[in-house]
Protein backbone atom coordinates (compact mmCIF):
# COMPACT_ATOMS: atom_id res chain seq x y z
CA UNK A 1 0.00 0.00 0.00
CA UNK A 2 1.57 3.37 -1.01
CA UNK A 3 -0.38 5.64 1.47
CA UNK A 4 0.87 7.24 4.63
CA UNK A 5 -1.55 6.92 7.50
CA UNK A 6 -1.72 10.12 9.77
CA UNK A 7 -3.76 9.12 11.94
CA UNK A 8 -6.49 6.41 13.09
CA UNK A 9 -9.00 6.44 15.37
CA UNK A 10 -10.40 3.08 17.34
CA UNK A 11 -13.68 1.85 18.78
CA UNK A 12 -16.25 2.80 16.27
CA UNK A 13 -19.04 -0.09 16.50
CA UNK A 14 -16.74 -2.32 18.22
CA UNK A 15 -14.27 -3.85 15.66
CA UNK A 16 -13.60 -0.69 13.16
CA UNK A 17 -10.27 1.52 12.82
CA UNK A 18 -10.70 4.73 10.58
CA UNK A 19 -7.76 6.06 9.46
CA UNK A 20 -7.08 9.64 7.45
CA UNK A 21 -3.96 9.60 5.16
CA UNK A 22 -1.21 11.81 3.33
CA UNK A 23 -2.78 10.48 -0.01
CA UNK A 24 -6.11 12.60 1.11
CA UNK A 25 -8.32 9.46 1.55
CA UNK A 26 -10.34 8.15 4.89
CA UNK A 27 -10.52 4.36 5.02
CA UNK A 28 -12.82 2.47 7.00
CA UNK A 29 -11.43 -0.78 8.26
CA UNK A 30 -12.88 -4.25 9.17
CA UNK A 31 -10.56 -5.55 11.54
CA UNK A 32 -12.42 -9.00 12.09
CA UNK A 33 -11.99 -9.27 7.90
CA UNK A 34 -8.88 -7.77 7.74
CA UNK A 35 -9.68 -5.21 4.97
CA UNK A 36 -11.39 -1.59 4.06
CA UNK A 37 -14.69 -1.98 3.78
CA UNK A 38 -15.11 1.96 2.65
CA UNK A 39 -12.34 4.54 0.98
CA UNK A 40 -13.66 8.08 1.22
CA UNK A 41 -12.22 10.16 -1.62
CA UNK A 42 -13.74 13.38 -1.51
CA UNK A 43 -11.05 15.20 0.30
CA UNK A 44 -8.75 17.15 -2.20
CA UNK A 45 -5.93 17.12 0.03
CA UNK A 46 -4.26 15.09 3.09
CA UNK A 47 -6.80 14.42 6.09
CA UNK A 48 -5.13 15.60 9.52
CA UNK A 49 -7.81 15.11 11.71
CA UNK A 50 -10.28 13.16 12.40
CA UNK A 51 -13.31 13.07 15.55
CA UNK A 52 -15.62 10.81 16.57
CA UNK A 53 -18.35 11.96 17.54
CA UNK A 54 -19.06 10.05 21.77
CA UNK A 55 -22.45 8.74 20.89
CA UNK A 56 -23.85 9.09 17.68
CA UNK A 57 -22.48 7.29 14.80
CA UNK A 58 -20.70 10.02 12.94
CA UNK A 59 -17.27 11.20 12.55
CA UNK A 60 -15.53 14.53 10.89
CA UNK A 61 -12.78 14.58 8.90
CA UNK A 62 -10.63 17.91 8.40
CA UNK A 63 -7.99 18.72 5.37
CA UNK A 64 -6.99 22.07 4.72
CA UNK A 65 -9.98 24.23 4.34
CA UNK A 66 -12.43 22.01 4.75
CA UNK A 67 -14.16 20.08 7.46
CA UNK A 68 -16.59 16.66 6.68
CA UNK A 69 -18.98 15.14 8.60
CA UNK A 70 -20.04 11.48 7.95
CA UNK A 71 -22.10 8.65 8.89
CA UNK A 72 -21.10 5.30 9.59
CA UNK A 73 -21.01 2.12 8.88
CA UNK A 74 -20.77 3.08 4.90
CA UNK A 75 -19.20 6.73 5.32
CA UNK A 76 -21.88 8.33 3.70
CA UNK A 77 -21.83 12.31 3.11
CA UNK A 78 -23.92 14.52 5.41
CA UNK A 79 -22.28 17.72 5.16
CA UNK A 80 -19.26 20.51 4.20
CA UNK A 81 -18.16 22.60 7.41
CA UNK A 82 -16.23 25.60 5.53
CA UNK A 83 -14.88 28.54 6.71
CA UNK A 84 -11.63 27.57 8.57
CA UNK A 85 -8.71 28.20 5.76
CA UNK A 86 -5.49 26.66 5.54
CA UNK A 87 -4.31 23.19 7.50
CA UNK A 88 -6.36 22.02 10.81
CA UNK A 89 -4.03 20.06 12.77
CA UNK A 90 -6.67 18.60 15.30
CA UNK A 91 -10.48 18.25 15.80
CA UNK A 92 -12.15 17.35 19.36
CA UNK A 93 -16.48 16.83 20.15
CA UNK A 94 -17.99 16.36 23.40
CA UNK A 95 -21.16 14.87 24.38
CA UNK A 96 -23.49 18.20 23.81
CA UNK A 97 -22.59 18.16 20.17
CA UNK A 98 -19.79 21.22 20.40
CA UNK A 99 -17.32 20.43 17.66
CA UNK A 100 -13.85 22.15 18.00
CA UNK A 101 -11.42 22.66 15.47
CA UNK A 102 -7.78 24.05 15.30
CA UNK A 103 -5.45 25.59 13.12
CA UNK A 104 -2.09 25.31 12.20
CA UNK A 105 -2.03 29.57 12.66
CA UNK A 106 -3.49 29.24 16.11
CA UNK A 107 -7.54 29.34 14.91
CA UNK A 108 -9.96 27.60 17.21
CA UNK A 109 -13.53 27.32 15.16
CA UNK A 110 -16.51 26.32 16.99
CA UNK A 111 -19.33 24.24 15.13
CA UNK A 112 -22.31 22.76 16.11
CA UNK A 113 -22.11 18.94 15.30
CA UNK A 114 -25.65 19.10 13.69
CA UNK A 115 -25.71 22.03 11.85
CA UNK A 116 -21.98 22.59 10.76
CA UNK A 117 -23.29 26.38 11.98
CA UNK A 118 -19.83 27.59 12.83
CA UNK A 119 -21.16 29.55 16.39
CA UNK A 120 -17.48 31.41 17.36
CA UNK A 121 -14.17 31.63 16.64
CA UNK A 122 -11.18 32.40 18.52
CA UNK A 123 -7.22 32.98 18.16
CA UNK A 124 -4.69 31.46 20.53
CA UNK A 125 -2.51 34.06 22.15
CA UNK A 126 1.16 32.77 22.66
CA UNK A 127 2.07 32.77 26.04
CA UNK A 128 5.08 35.98 26.64
CA UNK A 129 8.54 35.13 25.25
CA UNK A 130 7.06 33.17 22.15
CA UNK A 131 7.15 34.27 18.37
CA UNK A 132 3.31 34.66 16.98
CA UNK A 133 4.64 32.20 14.38
CA UNK A 134 4.05 29.69 17.16
CA UNK A 135 0.64 29.94 17.27
CA UNK A 136 -0.40 26.77 16.34
CA UNK A 137 -2.42 24.12 17.80
CA UNK A 138 -1.10 20.57 17.45
CA UNK A 139 -3.61 18.39 19.50
CA UNK A 140 -6.32 18.66 21.56
CA UNK A 141 -9.16 16.76 23.83
CA UNK A 142 -11.95 17.36 26.03
CA UNK A 143 -11.99 16.50 29.50
CA UNK A 144 -14.58 13.49 30.61
CA UNK A 145 -17.18 16.54 31.54
CA UNK A 146 -16.77 17.82 28.04
CA UNK A 147 -16.80 21.54 29.64
CA UNK A 148 -12.92 21.72 29.41
CA UNK A 149 -11.03 21.69 26.69
CA UNK A 150 -7.19 20.87 26.65
CA UNK A 151 -5.01 21.94 23.82
CA UNK A 152 -1.50 21.08 23.04
CA UNK A 153 0.27 24.05 21.38
CA UNK A 154 3.07 25.44 19.50
CA UNK A 155 4.33 27.95 22.18
CA UNK A 156 4.98 24.64 24.37
CA UNK A 157 1.98 25.38 26.58
CA UNK A 158 -0.87 23.29 27.24
CA UNK A 159 -3.70 25.48 27.17
CA UNK A 160 -7.37 24.64 28.85
CA UNK A 161 -10.20 26.37 27.43
CA UNK A 162 -13.67 26.44 29.33
CA UNK A 163 -17.20 27.43 28.58
CA UNK A 164 -17.99 30.84 30.00
CA UNK A 165 -21.30 30.20 32.55
CA UNK A 166 -21.94 33.24 31.85
CA UNK A 167 -22.75 33.29 27.73
CA UNK A 168 -26.54 33.28 26.85
CA UNK A 169 -27.88 32.55 23.81
CA UNK A 170 -28.14 36.57 23.06
CA UNK A 171 -24.65 37.44 23.84
CA UNK A 172 -22.90 34.27 22.25
CA UNK A 173 -24.43 30.86 22.65
CA UNK A 174 -21.28 29.35 24.57
CA UNK A 175 -17.53 31.26 24.63
CA UNK A 176 -14.92 29.62 25.70
CA UNK A 177 -11.72 31.16 27.50
CA UNK A 178 -8.39 29.84 27.86
CA UNK A 179 -6.21 29.59 30.47
CA UNK A 180 -2.58 27.77 30.21
CA UNK A 181 -0.99 25.25 32.38
CA UNK A 182 1.84 26.23 33.91
CA UNK A 183 4.35 23.35 35.94
CA UNK A 184 1.73 21.74 37.45
CA UNK A 185 2.70 18.01 39.02
CA UNK A 186 -0.03 15.50 38.45
C1 LIG B 1 -18.73 19.84 -0.31
O1 LIG B 1 -17.43 20.25 -0.70
C2 LIG B 1 -16.99 19.68 -1.93
C3 LIG B 1 -15.56 20.14 -2.14
O2 LIG B 1 -14.74 19.69 -1.08
C4 LIG B 1 -17.89 20.12 -3.06
O3 LIG B 1 -17.47 19.52 -4.27
C5 LIG B 1 -19.31 19.69 -2.74
O4 LIG B 1 -20.18 20.19 -3.75
C6 LIG B 1 -19.74 20.23 -1.39
N1 LIG B 1 -21.04 19.66 -1.09
C7 LIG B 1 -22.01 20.35 -0.49
C8 LIG B 1 -23.30 19.63 -0.27
O5 LIG B 1 -21.85 21.50 -0.13
C1 LIG C 1 -5.87 31.88 10.83
O1 LIG C 1 -6.84 31.31 9.99
C2 LIG C 1 -8.18 31.69 10.30
C3 LIG C 1 -9.13 30.86 9.52
O2 LIG C 1 -8.89 30.82 8.20
C4 LIG C 1 -8.34 33.18 10.06
O3 LIG C 1 -9.66 33.57 10.34
C5 LIG C 1 -7.37 33.89 10.99
O4 LIG C 1 -7.43 35.27 10.78
C6 LIG C 1 -5.93 33.40 10.77
N1 LIG C 1 -5.13 33.93 11.86
C7 LIG C 1 -3.97 34.54 11.64
C8 LIG C 1 -3.25 35.03 12.84
O5 LIG C 1 -3.50 34.65 10.51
Amino acid sequence: MHFRILLALTGYMGLGIITGSHDSTIRLWDLTAGKTHAILTNHKKSVRSLALHPEEFTFTSASPDVIKQWRFPDGNFMQNMTGQTGIINCMAVNPDGVLVSGGDNGSLFFWDWRTGYNFQKAQTIVQPGSLDSEAGLFCMTFDKSGTRLLVGEADKTIKVYKQDETADEESHPVVWKSEILRGKKY
